[in-house]
C-alpha cells in the first residue's frame, strides 16, 4: 500500500518533523511505501470561493484555482491513505494545512458518498509545541473534515512536548497499524 504523508510546518526539525518520521517509520515496517509532502513547500493559495461560492469544485470535483494544489490531489486520490500532521498554530490547523484541506474538501465533499477519498484511513496528528493547549480543537476541525470527505479517521493523536515521548512511539505504531491492515 502508498501512503501519502501531508506535514505543514516550516520547520523542519520541530515536533512535526519528529511526528513525521514516527510516522513515515511505521509505514515503512509494516512493508508499505509512503511519500512526504511538506505542504510549506508549494504553492498552495486558500480557497477563493469562486462564482457564488461554488466554483468547478462542486460539479467538476476540481478546483480552478491553478497552482500546486491539482498535482498534490492527484496524489492524494492515489493513495490508499493520508496522515496528515499539524502544528497547533491558535487551536486550529497551520494555514498550509488549512490551505490545502479546504480546497480538497470543496473538490471531494461534493461528490457526498462518491467522494475519491472515501473509506480511505486517514491518521491525523495535531503537534501543539507552545502552550501545549489546542490540541484538541485542531484535532476537532481535523476529524470534520475526515467526515465531510467520507474518508474514515483511523486515529486522531494529540501530542505536545510533555507526551512527545510516548506519543512518537503511539504514532509510529498507529502508522504501522493503519498501513499493514488488509480492510483498505
Ligand atoms: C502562529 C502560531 C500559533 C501557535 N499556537 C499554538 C497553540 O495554540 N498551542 C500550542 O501549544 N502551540 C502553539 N504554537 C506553537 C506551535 O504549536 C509549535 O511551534 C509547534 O511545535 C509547531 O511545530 P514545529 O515544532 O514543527 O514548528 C503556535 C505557533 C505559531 C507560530
Amino acid at each position: 500500500m502508498h501512503f501519502l504523508v501531508l506535514t505543514s510546518s516550516p520547520n523542519i526539525d520541530g515536533l512535526t518533523a519528529a511526528c513525521t518520521s514516527a510516522a513515515l517509520e511505521g509505514i515503512r515496517q509494516a512493508g508499505s511505501s509512503a511519500d512526504e509532502i511538506r505542504l510549506n513547500d508549494y504553492r498552495v493559495g486558500m480557497c477563493e470561493a469562486c462564482g457564488n461560492g461554488w466554483g468547478t469544485c462542486q460539479a467538476d470535483h476540481s478546483c480552478q484555482v491553478l497552482d500546486d494544489f491539482q498535482a498534490l490531489h492527484e496524489r492524494a486520490l492515489k493513495a490508499d491513505g493520508l496522515v496528515l500532521i499539524s502544528p497547533v498554530y491558535w487551536g486550529e490547523m497551520s494555514e498550509s494545512a488549512k490551505a490545502f484541506t479546504d480546497r480538497l474538501r470543496r473538490c471531494e465533499a461534493s461528490s457526498g458518498r462518491d467522494s475519491r477519498l472515501a473509506k480511505k484511513p486517514v491518521l491525523a496528528v495535531a503537534a501543539a509545541g507552545g502552550s501545549g493547549g489546542g490540541m484538541i480543537t485542531c484535532l476537532l476541525s481535523m476529524e470534520r473534515w475526515i467526515q465531510h470527505v467520507q474518508a474514515r479517521p483511523f486515529d486522531l493523536i494529540p501530542v505536545n512536548r510533555w507526551s512527545r515521548e510516548y506519543k512518537l512511539k503511539a504514532i509510529q505504531a498507529a502508522a504501522f497499524s493503519m498501513s499493514s491492515n488488509p480492510a483498505w
